[in-house]
């Protein structure tokens, strides 16, 4: 039902660009109204702290843009399976590993480092390519546009260790300044293309002209304004666009991995940041 509704949305947006779809205004991409956002307050529980971790896990923190059972691009941290066992458990051994360079002595300081400073250790396999393993290819998520504070990520960790099976490690934040500050989860519709690039985690796997962060899993977006129309036959510029955002498994890039590019984008984006994004990426030339 939902790839139906999906592909619905995107014949509408299809024939709407063939009009121009200033013209027109399109219609909310996402009918719900946004979450509401956690209240949090210096008597939190752990239960609440753990859950807050689950909703940065799967939103803000941009986590599953990687992390998911589809994509093959970064190893699995909740489920377990061809990675082992979900990563609240297997941070241990990653320890005992006769590769393992860096300065954690716990599983919980393991899972730390792997996220603020994710080149310290590069699981086998998932380097940045021709780095022989040594760079990952993960943003240090307490930099840039998801800029998780240290609150914010002991309830990922928190998360990650619950939906192990294991002992949960991490203290509870005290006092409301850190605590109040890991409050707003997801910011409601992005006022600018910039801030939609950022809320919806484009940078941390594009190149986008003018724009300082810069990932490398997907195609570096300067000169798109040019390529675009000449890519797939029949698919005018905006429509090219369109279809790598709301369909990215519609046409791979040469190079590049399918599946890789995140499939539900349309149904985490307004239609007015669908709109900023398509413009924006059309018109700036870098
Ligand atoms: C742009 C893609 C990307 C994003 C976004 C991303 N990661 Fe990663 N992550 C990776 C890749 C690739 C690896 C494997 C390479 C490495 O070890 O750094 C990895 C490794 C890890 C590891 C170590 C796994 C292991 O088996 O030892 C942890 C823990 C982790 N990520 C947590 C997170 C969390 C939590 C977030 C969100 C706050 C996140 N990552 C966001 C790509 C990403
Ligand atoms: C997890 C990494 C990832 C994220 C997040 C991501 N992309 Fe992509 N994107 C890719 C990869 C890999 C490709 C190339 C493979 C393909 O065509 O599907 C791609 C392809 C594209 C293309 C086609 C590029 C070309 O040269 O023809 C566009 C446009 C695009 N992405 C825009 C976006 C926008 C806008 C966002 C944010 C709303 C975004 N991407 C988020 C990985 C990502």
């Amino acid at each position: 039902m939902k790839v139906f509704i999906r592909i619905v949305i995107f014949s509408i947006l299809i024939s709407m660009a063939y009009w121009g779809f200033s013209n027109y205004g399109i219609p909310q991409v996402i009918p719900e109204l946004p979450p509401v956002e956690e209240q949090i307050s210096g008597s939190m529980t752990m239960d609440q702290y753990i859950a807050l971790g689950g909703k940065i896990f799967n939103g803000k923190g941009t986590c599953t843009l990687c992390h998911n059972p589809v994509g093959g691009r970064a190893p699995l941290l909740v489920e377990s399976g061809k990675d082992g066992a979900p990563i609240g458990a297997r941070a241990a051994d990653r320890l005992k590993d006769p590769q393992y360079k860096g300065k954690a002595k716990t599983a919980e300081e393991y899972i730390h480092e792997s996220m603020v400073d994710p080149s310290a250790f590069v699981v086998t396999g998932f380097g940045k390519p021709g780095t022989n393993d040594t760079v990952s290819p993960m943003p240090n998520i307490n930099k840039g546009s998801i800029g998780l504070n240290e609150a914010e990520i002991g309830a990922v960790i928190s998360y990650l260790q619950k939906s192990a099976g294991v002992q949960v490690t991490v203290k509870l934040p005290t006092g409301p300044a850190p605590v109040a500050a890991a409050a707003p989860a997801e910011p409601q519709s992005a006022k600018t293309a910039e801030e939609a690039f950022g809320k919806h985690g484009c940078t941390t796997c594009h190149k986008i002209p003018g724009i300082e962060e810069a990932g490398d899993v997907g195609p570096d977006l300067t000169g798109l304004s040019g390529r675009a129309g000449k890519t797939v036959k029949g698919l005018i510029p905006e429509q090219y666009v369109m279809q790598s955002i709301l369909n990215p498994d519609a046409f791979t890039v040469k190079g590049f991995e399918p599946g890789t590019m995140p499939a539900d984008l349309g149904e985490k984006m307004t239609a007015k940041e669908l709109e900023m994004i398509v413009k924006y990426l059309l018109e700036k030339k870098g």
